[in-house]
């Protein structure tokens, strides 16, 4: 029988027999992923300390970004695969921006659009914002005073470092 999952990353909720080995919102390993009855809203986070927040509000910018350059990518992808793929990435990036607001406790962030290149372009460029972002992600969790803060930026160095596993060889 099929049950309630959430996770406790995102807050997204899943049904399923089992919990998924990544959340299907954020990518978020599948240990962040709760039995619905269990999970505790962890937002907004309190008493944010500065060097903290500075690292969300750093972060935000990078998924909000990342978000419109994907769009873009999927636009000018030739395979269905790489639309799909882009598609996919467009929508986590998005996913990511979303749970970074509600732990700051701001609106949603108003995505636009972002210029992208070429097809082969586009996935090298791919992989520079990804290993950018798995570096400024880990830095901000050795970084994080509060807890929920450290295990954003763990779950995101995470998911991020798979996008980068994933794209890498399509580059070559
Ligand atoms: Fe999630
Ligand atoms: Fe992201």
């Amino acid at each position: 029988m099929i049950k309630v999952w959430k996770c406790r990353i995102c807050g997204n909720p899943y049904l399923g027999d089992e919990a998924p080995t990544q959340c299907p919102f954020c990518g978020a390993p599948g240990k962040y992923i709760i039995h619905a009855a269990e999970y505790v809203n962890p937002n907004p986070v309190k008493d944010l300390e500065e060097t903290d927040k500075k690292n969300l509000e750093e972060a935000l910018k990078l998924e909000v970004s990342a978000t419109q350059f994907y769009a873009c990518c999927e636009g000018t992808a030739e395979s269905g695969e790489d639309k799909t793929m882009f598609h996919a990435l467009m929508k986590v990036e998005r996913e990511h921006a979303s749970l970074i607001t509600k732990a700051l406790s701001i609106p949603e962030a108003e995505t636009g659009t972002e210029p992208c290149n070429s097809p082969l372009e586009n996935l090298k460029e791919s992989v520079r914002r990804e290993v950018h972002a798995t570096e400024v992600y880990a830095k901000s969790a050795a970084e994080a005073k509060d807890p929920r803060v450290k295990e954003i930026f763990q779950a995101l160095t995470r998911v991020e470092s798979e996008h980068i596993d994933m794209l890498k060889p399509k580059v070559g």
